[in-house]
Order: C-alpha cells, then sequence, then structure tokens
C-alpha cells in the first residue's frame, strides 16, 4: 500500500516550488479549501493544449475552471453544492463595475439608515454614536454577554475599545423577531452545539441582514439582484458568531490587564461558536465584502479570458453521464478529503438566505462520515468508483489526469487510489506541495488534514 509517506517524487512539470496565496478573484466569497491558482494553472499547462477541454469534476468555488478560461482552453466544472457554483459562476462572470456601484448605491439608499439604527450606542460625550463591533463572552452556559464594545462617535471622534461592566443588559436580544428563514436545523455533519442556523447570529444581526436582504430582492434588475445576493452571502461569515476573538494581553502590569482584541474569521470548518466570539456590524460586512467584490472583479476583466468555462450544479457521476463521450483531453480533480470539511452542512448557513438550503442533496454528497468507521470508508470508495468511471467514458484515450488531495489517514489514501485504479486510470507520478500558509484547522485537527496537499498524475489508458 502506497502511502503520503513516499510522495516524495522530484520536482516534475507540475511541481512548482510552492502554493501562492489568493489574487483578489479567489478573495471575494469563503469556500473551503480554494486550491492555489498557481498550481492549478501549472497542471493545465501540464495536461492540457491550448484550446483543448478540461474537466473539473469537484470543482468547488472554480479556480481550475476558471484558470482554464484564463489560460485559453475550455473548462467545465461540476459541483454538487450549489454554493460552490454561486461562487465559481460570480468568480467567472465579467461584470460592468459602474452597474455594481449603481445597485450598491440603491440598496444603500434603501436600508443602510435603519439597518445602522439597529446599533445605536450611547456614547459617554451625550450623543449617539454607532457600533462597529462587540465582543460577546459566554457568562455562563450559552449565556453571553458584551464585555467590549467598539464604536464611531460622530460628535466626538471616539471609537473605544470600551470595556463594559459583565451583567450589563444583552443589547443585541429582545428586538422581538424571529426570521422565519433561519429557523432551519443545522445537519449532524457539521455542527456540535448549535441546533438551528439562527443560532449562528445575534438576534440585531439576524435583523440587520434580514433588511439587507430584502432590500437587495427589491432591486428590479435581475443580474445586479444576483450580484448583490453574491455580496450578501459573502459578507455572511463575517456578520456571524464563528469570528473569534485574537486576544493580546495588555503590556501595562501596574494597570489591571486588558486584553487588546483582534478581529479573527471563521476557519474552522464546523460550526462552533467561540467562547469569546465578534458581532460585527453587519452593514459594515456587507459594505466591505462589495469592496472585496469590486477588487476581485477588477483583477478578472473579460479581456483576460481567452478560453471559457461553465458550471453545473449536480453530482459529479450524473453530470457526467450527461456529456458527451470522449470530448475532454484533461481531467481535473480535488475531491472530498473523506469527511474532513463537510461541504453541504457548512453551506447551509449560506443557502437559507438564498433558497437553496432544501436543494442541497445530502444523500449524494461524498463523504465519510468522521464516526462511522469502515461502512463510511467503503461507501465513500464507492461513491469515488462511480463519479471517476463516469468521468473516464468523457475523456479521450490518453487524456491526462491530475487529483490532488489532503488527507493524513492512510485508509482514505487507500480509498482514494483504488478507486482510480478500479475506474480505469493508470498512476504517472506524485509529489507534495507544502501550502502557502499553515491552516487554522491544521493547528486544532491535527489527524484530520496535512501542510499541502498531494497532486497525483494519472493517465487514461
Ligand atoms: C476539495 S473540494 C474542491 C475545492 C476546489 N478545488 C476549489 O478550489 O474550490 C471538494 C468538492 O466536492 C464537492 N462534492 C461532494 N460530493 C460531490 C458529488 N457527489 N458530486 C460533485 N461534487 C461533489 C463538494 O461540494 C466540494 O466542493
Ligand atoms: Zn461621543
Amino acid at each position: 500500500m502506497s502511502t503520503i509517506a513516499d510522495a516524495t517524487q522530484p520536482a516534475t512539470p507540475l511541481s512548482p516550488p510552492r502554493g501562492e496565496t489568493h489574487p483578489p478573484r479567489y478573495l471575494m466569497h469563503k469556500y473551503w479549501s480554494r486550491k492555489a491558482h498557481n498550481l492549478v494553472r501549472d497542471a493545465l499547462v501540464w495536461g492540457c493544449p491550448p484550446g483543448g477541454r478540461v474537466l473539473d469534476l469537484f470543482c468547488g468555488s472554480g479556480v481550475a475552471t476558471v484558470e482554464a478560461a484564463l489560460s485559453g482552453r475550455h473548462g467545465v466544472g461540476i459541483d454538487l453544492n450549489p454554493l460552490a457554483i454561486h461562487i465559481a459562476r460570480h468568480t467567472l462572470e465579467p461584470v460592468d463595475p459602474a452597474l455594481l456601484r449603481a445597485a450598491f448605491d440603491r440598496v444603500s439608499r434603501a436600508c443602510r439608515d435603519d439597518v445602522l439604527s439597529l446599533y445605536a450606542f450611547p456614547c459617554a460625550c451625550g450623543s449617539t454614536a454607532t457600533l462597529s463591533h462587540v465582543i460577546w463572552d459566554e457568562f455562563y452556559t450559552q449565556y453571553y454577554h458584551p464585555s467590549q464594545v467598539k464604536y464611531n462617535c460622530p460628535r466626538c471622534g471616539k471609537r473605544g475599545p470600551l470595556h463594559l461592566e459583565p451583567g450589563r443588559r444583552d443589547e443585541a436580544r429582545g428586538l422581538g423577531r424571529v426570521i422565519p428563514r433561519l429557523k432551519v436545523s443545522l445537519h449532524a455533519s457539521a455542527h456540535q452545539s448549535v441546533a438551528t442556523v439562527d443560532e449562528l447570529f445575534t438576534e440585531r444581526a439576524q435583523l440587520a441582514l434580514e433588511e439587507i436582504y430584502q432590500s437587495i430582492s427589491e432591486l428590479p434588475d435581475r443580474v445586479m439582484r444576483d450580484w448583490m445576493r453574491f455580496v450578501f452571502t459573502a459578507a455572511l461569515p463575517q456578520a456571524s458568531r464563528l469570528v473569534f476573538v485574537i486576544d493580546h494581553r495588555g503590556r501595562s502590569r501596574s494597570a489591571p490587564v486588558k486584553r487588546k482584541a483582534e478581529l479573527g474569521s471563521w476557519t474552522i470548518p464546523n460550526y462552533w461558536i467561540p467562547k469569546r466570539h465578534f458581532e460585527v456590524n453587519a452593514w459594515q460586512c456587507f459594505e466591505q465584502r462589495f469592496r472585496k467584490v469590486l477588487r476581485g472583479k477588477a483583477d478578472l476583466p473579460a479581456e483576460r479570458i481567452s478560453g471559457s468555462g461553465r458550471f453545473v450544479c449536480g453530482d459529479a457521476a450524473e453530470a457526467c453521464r450527461a456529456l458527451p463521450e470522449q470530448s475532454f483531453d484533461m481531467l481535473f480533480a480535488d475531491p472530498p478529503y473523506g469527511g474532513a470539511v463537510p461541504y453541504l452542512g457548512l453551506s447551509l448557513m449560506w443557502a437559507v438566505w438564498t433558497e437553496e438550503a432544501e436543494s442541497l442533496n445530502f444523500a449524494r454528497e461524498i463523504t465519510m462520515p468522521m464516526s462511522n468507521g469502515k461502512t463510511g470508508l467503503a461507501r465513500f470508495r464507492a461513491q469515488l468508483v462511480e463519479a471517476f468511471a463516469a468521468a473516464r467514458r468523457v475523456l479521450k484515450p490518453g487524456a491526462a489526469v491530475v487529483v490532488t488531495f489532503n488527507q493524513k489517514r492512510a485508509d482514505v489514501w487507500q480509498a482514494l487510489e483504488s478507486a482510480l485504479e478500479e475506474a480505469g486510470y493508470r498512476a504517472e507520478g506524485r509529489h507534495h506541495v507544502p501550502g502557502a500558509r499553515q491552516s487554522a484547522k491544521s493547528l486544532l485537527v491535527p489527524e484530520g488534514s496535512m501542510q499541502g496537499d498531494v497532486w497525483m498524475r494519472y493517465r487514461v489508458e
């Protein structure tokens, strides 16, 4: 049995030194385990002639299909997750920045003041300030109190941080409205202690987000509505209670130690609410995301697209059956890493807003519940065989195949490798590429994932 330990091949045509950090086009919207674009690009150059066709089997946020389109190739990306397709499509699709700005301004005029009024905070100078951040601390189990705020005062210019007394009134509660669309149960694959989606947000954030979402829904132009929804879903993680606090101890020895808090983000692939977390002003999240989207679109103007790309939302095996036989020069595949990242479960936070929660096809998700030993592994392998066999039919004889994977467990590796063999692929070589930076996940769940990825080359006989 081979394991990652023998992934020590010398440099090959597709082994540049390491993955680069993401350019702005891949920084618009969070997705889990997005591949480094430079490594993907090298794989495409190695495996697909210019003008050729690439099948991107588990396309996720679409990096391989987008890079194919940017390098004069024609990509088709398939993913079961509607969130992945939503991100991939908006990454590749050109848009006029002037129209984006106009749509954003329209949303802003419709709801900004109302949303900001939810964050009113009495400044010591007597004026009403606007909260930009609140830090919530778990006081006792499941009861949180605001311990620190940052705000903007229009009169005296103060911004905080201001430390609040423990037990202070819970300002984000008691607003008295429930947002029905958020009362959806979280899937068991992705939660630890949170039961429904609404718990991922403070009550104030729920109201604020609903106001923004309603204003977007009222935009007259369908295309702009779709783009603003993209900005909206991109803003959700940072507006949630999943944002942890990076604490630095204060330096002063004499004064009581006040911790300097920095904004973290949602990095762990699970719905886990940190005992000390941020609530960031939801309008601010939306506005910041809008700027990121503008930068992302400026990074990928229509003139740069010399090939093409399209995306299909569906099960890999089923979608392949609808494609013409022997029509692709290359297969690129970044399959799910066992059960390390529960993609569909993690997408529920977004899908409840875009009304796609019902359509998440959990029954077809290729995954392996961590608890579910041998049966889970056998099922995972069988699903991979089915997907890769269906993909093989649409590949030309002699087509190049690049599969990238990240997993420490040897039995999961074995499942993938034997699945590829059974589906008719011949191994040609592999190498390990270190990641661009250490992921928070790899520090917290050391047995789940490894540093960087292994890139494997196969060939269709
Ligand atoms: C490792 S991720 C791919 C990430 C991608 N390379 C990127 O750069 O964003 C694996 C993907 O497989 C998808 N997936 C899981 N089961 C699937 C199935 N049956 N058919 C198609 N895609 C599936 C997941 O939704 C997830 O997006
Ligand atoms: Zn003031």
